[in-house]
């Protein structure tokens, strides 16, 4: 198991390494619809914003070139975090963030709670169910109440059964409701085309979530 987790991580180090950022499949030069959601979903910039599985992505820089004051990043390669620190360009002292390594599947503990969890093409690379659990006690630890959790996978209508050369566990957004609906309420999905930067096109679905709040009396 152990061995299988350090693979996964060499995967997605050397992908960071070999290629540049634009040449990868999953780049995006902005980052829609993620952006225009977050936007939509979290008017006060001064709430912390998490990009689970962030990757070397244009989000979190889109974020804070739209005033987003409190932001973290985490990765399971260390390639990508490393890229982040190096490139992120925003002013110290005005806006916070938080770059770490991590495994979203392991049982994580957050420094702080945040208002939004983003995810766009990390959680379809799980197919084990302790690690789906694992991964979604970690949104739900991670957010506050009432917190937002937006979640982006290939959609079964996908033909692509693989990503970076790892396969892909298709979902759809019953299926997703139906995982996650004991701890969040589902506000909102879409599909969305994405184009790679070769011109072949990826079906996705995203799901936006609200998590339950338990303390109402
Ligand atoms: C297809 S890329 C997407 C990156 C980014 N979210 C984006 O939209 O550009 C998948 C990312 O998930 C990361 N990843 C895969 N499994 C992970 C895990 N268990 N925990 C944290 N990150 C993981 C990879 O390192 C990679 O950066």
């Amino acid at each position: 198991m152990e061995e299988k987790k350090i693979d996964v991580k060499e995967v997605w180090d050397n992908a960071y390494k070999e290629s540049m950022r634009e040449e990868l499949g999953w780049y995006e030069s902005v980052p829609e619809p993620s952006l225009s959601l977050i936007k939509k979903y979290v008017p006060s910039r001064y709430k912390e914003v998490l990009d689970a599985g962030c990757g070397e992505s244009t989000l979190l820089q889109s974020l804070i070139d739209n005033g987003f004051k409190e932001l973290a990043g985490m990765d399971l390669s260390s390639e990508a975090i490393k890229f982040q620190k190096e490139n992120l360009k925003y002013i110290q002292g005005e806006t916070e963030i938080s770059l770490k390594v991590g495994d979203l599947t392991e049982k994580l503990n957050f420094e702080k709670k945040g208002t939004l969890w983003h995810d766009r093409a990390v959680f379809h690379f799980i197919f084990e169910d302790s690690l789906r659990k694992n991964y979604k006690e970690n949104v739900k630890k991670y957010l506050e109440d009432d917190g937002i959790f937006i979640l982006a996978c290939f959609s079964r209508e996908n033909e692509a059964e693989r990503c970076n050369g790892l396969l892909v566990n298709k979902q759809d957004i019953e299926d997703l409701e139906k995982f996650f609906e004991d701890s969040f309420v589902m506000i909102e999905s879409l599909k969305y085309s994405y184009t790679m930067p070769w011109g072949d096109v990826r079906k996705y679905i995203y799901c936006i979530f609200s998590k339950k709040s338990y303390n109402l009396s």
